[in-house]
């Protein structure tokens, strides 16, 4: 059997395993996904621990994607741009550090709204969310990406670490630009995690957005946050953070089990049953 993880702090409510175990079934791999609960100062040993066990690789979550990205012996382009890993796969050679979470966000995008050519996004939050967020608009093409955040100097430093990198202009400012920025946007991304489940949610007024504009909010617990509950109240293009959970778990699958799994509305399904339950 074909054993990986999920290893965060706390774990116990990881969609991950819900998600790993639907694919495992509808393939009818032979495998399991066990969640490893691990505080900071365990996490290396937690990981020397399973690999000594034969998994194929854990999935990483808060607190320790920093922490994975440290561990691996070799990286991905995405990982080293976002200086996080959320994929780690061990094989003879050593532990591969991968950054899927980009993927998700670039797949749940493209699905919903094609590229982003020439487009203009405003993106909420500087943190290490945000990164891999950048790194999707990148890829789908937006021409400038304004990234506002509640303390100013982290969307200057995030815009500043990221530019060679990029090729999207990168433009930082603060919360209170957004009233000025709204009328040019094509795409409002809240990477922030305000709105959470038990957090206060942005107040922030839409009226400004074009008819055509989309909202989109990498939170999925609430699955309808405020943010988006104003947005489908406006008429507005709505796209939720499931996608890019749904999406980001892909290539970890295929890491773990040598299957490419299908992301499908069964699954989805699946997802929401997990999040009411
Ligand atoms: P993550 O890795 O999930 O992005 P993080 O690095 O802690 O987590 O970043 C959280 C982001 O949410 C930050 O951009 C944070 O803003 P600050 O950098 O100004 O702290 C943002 N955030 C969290 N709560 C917020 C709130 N109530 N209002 C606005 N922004 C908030």
């Amino acid at each position: 059997m074909k054993r990986a993880g999920i290893i965060g702090w706390p774990v116990t409510h990881s969609l991950s395993p819900v998600l790993h175990g639907y694919w495992l079934k509808e393939y009818g791999v032979d495998g399991e996904i066990l969640r490893l609960p691990a505080q900071p100062e365990q996490f290396a040993a937690e990981i020397e621990r399973v690999r000594g066990l034969g998994f194929a690789g854990v999935n990483v979550t808060v607190p320790h994607k920093e922490a994975a990205f440290e561990l691996a012996q070799t990286r991905d382009r995405a990982a080293e741009i976002c200086g996080a890993v959320n994929l780690l796969v061990f094989s003879k050679d050593g532990i591969q550090g991968r950054n899927t979470d980009h993927v998700g966000l670039y797949q749940s995008l493209q699905e919903n709204l094609g590229e982003l050519a020439g487009k203009t996004v405003v993106l909420l939050g500087a943190g290490g969310a945000a990164r891999g967020a950048l790194l999707a608009l990148d890829e789908l093409g937006a021409a400038q990406i304004h990234i506002l955040n509640r303390h100013h100097a982290r969307a200057d430093s995030l815009a500043h670490a990221l530019a060679l990198n990029l090729t999207a202009k990168l433009l930082p400012g603060p919360l209170e630009s957004w009233t000025a920025l709204a009328p040019q946007a094509s795409l409002l991304l809240n990477t922030t995690s305000a709105g959470m489940a038990g957090t206060p949610p942005l107040a922030l007024d839409l009226t400004g957005l074009p008819r055509g504009a989309a909202v989109c909010d990498i939170v999925y617990n609430p699955l309808e946050t405020q943010l988006l509950k104003d947005a489908a109240a406006r008429g507005l293009k709505v796209i939720d953070g499931l996608g890019m959970l749904m999406h980001q778990a892909v290539p970890s699958f295929e890491a773990f089990f040598g299957v490419r799994p299908k992301v499908t509305p069964g699954l989805r399904a699946a997802l929401v049953q997990a999040l009411h339950g």
